[in-house]
């Protein structure tokens, strides 16, 4: 049975694809510092699965946490997703985001070199692309100067991985992701962010629950053809099986190159006013809303462009829109979060 360490492995995607990997045949290791997450969630994946992972408290920022880790254990591939990822704090915090999100993956690369661990999967971003001027995206996108410091973090780890895939005949895929949503259909798991959410769905479904008085909407002077800005909302369990995909691929030794990149996305561009009605119309919930400024650093349009990954990992999303938005407002409901 092939072993697999995930890092953040009880955070949003991180979860999602452990279920998916033990449901999969694969053993599982998850590290995570539980600064984004709960253990309660260690649980949730066990019930859903029937298997419990091994879990080890670390904080991938100590060099000597990460090089005692992997010593005497046979590992035949990594998952990194471990990183802080909210835009605007890392704007008002970029070391905190280079110590973390650069520091623990230069550990963690370095714990694979010395122990002949080689496949790498590493959780990158849409973000690396800046405002695209193609749409939709493909994985030829110019890279641009990063909007963000958290942007900065995932071109910077992209460099950092290709680089050390060529120095130390290391196999990895990045894999840039569109905007994850939804929750696991038992609603065991989902979504649980701390504190006033960022991101646009966790927001809606705290002001449906009554949690958050109106959700403000950032700008409605785009142009785009209703002013609101358009993303690629791609359901967590899809997002979560790319990464068997993209695994699989490694293990069978398929890669084209040391290093391979995939946009994943379901290639469809939603604005946040399509979001909102989709949303009222697949709970039967009024939401509260009002036009504000736009956000710093927040880009007109995203969608992907999911050809390669569709032909290469063999992957394609297969969860609709309502479907994702009803199971937030299902996980929503049970958690009731804050
Ligand atoms: C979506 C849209 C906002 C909140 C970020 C990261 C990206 C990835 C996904 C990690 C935008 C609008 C939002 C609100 C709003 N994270 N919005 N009111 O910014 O596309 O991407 O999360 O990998 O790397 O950058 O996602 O959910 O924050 O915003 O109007 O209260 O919703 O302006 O148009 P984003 P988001």
């Amino acid at each position: 049975m092939k072993k697999i360490l995930v890092t953040g492995g009880l955070g949003f995607i991180g979860s999602h694809t452990v279920v998916e990997l033990q449901n999969s045949g694969f053993k599982v290791i998850i590290i995570d510092d539980l600064s984004n997450s709960k253990i309660e969630v260690l649980d949730n994946i066990t019930e859903i699965t029937g298997v419990k992972p091994e879990f080890y408290k670390l904080d991938l920022k100590i060099k000597s946490n990460v090089l005692d880790f992997f010593k005497n254990k046979k590992i035949d591939g990594v998952i990194h997703f471990a990183a802080f990822k909210a835009v605007g704090e890392s704007v008002q915090n970029p070391l905190d985001y280079y110590e973390n999100n650069i520091g623990s993956l230069v550990y963690l690369l370095q714990g694979m070199r010395d122990n002949n661990i080689d496949n790498l999967i590493f959780s990158s971003s849409c973000t690396v692309y800046g405002q695209s001027d193609e749409l939709p995206i493909t994985e030829n996108a110019p890279i641009k100067t990063a909007e963000s410091p958290y942007g900065n973090t995932k071109q910077i780890g992209e460099e950092i991985i290709k680089e050390s895939c060529k120095a130390y005949a290391m196999n990895a895929i990045a894999l840039r992701y569109f905007n994850p949503i939804g929750a696991h259909p038992s609603i065991k798991i989902g979504e649980l962010p701390l504190g006033i959410p960022q991101n646009l769905i966790p927001y809606i479904t705290q002001t449906a629950a009554g949690i958050r008085k109106e959700l403000s909407i950032f700008g409605n002077d785009y142009e785009t053809p209703d002013g609101t800005a358009i993303r690629d909302y791609i359901h967590v369990v899809d997002l979560a099986k790319a990464h068997i995909a993209a695994l699989n691929r490694l293990l069978e030794k398929k890669n084209t190159k040391s290093f391979n990149f995939f946009n994943i996305g379901t290639g469809i561009g939603t604005s946040v006013l399509e979001i909102i009605k989709t949303f009222e119309k697949c709970t039967g919930v009024n939401l509260n809303y009002k036009f504000v400024a736009k956000r710093e650093g927040d880009v007109t349009s995203a969608f992907a462009s999911t050809k390669n990954a569709n032909e290469q990992l063999d992957w394609k999303a297969e969860k609709s829109l309502e479907e994702a938005l009803l199971s937030a407002w299902k996980w929503q409901q049970k958690s009731n979060n804050v």
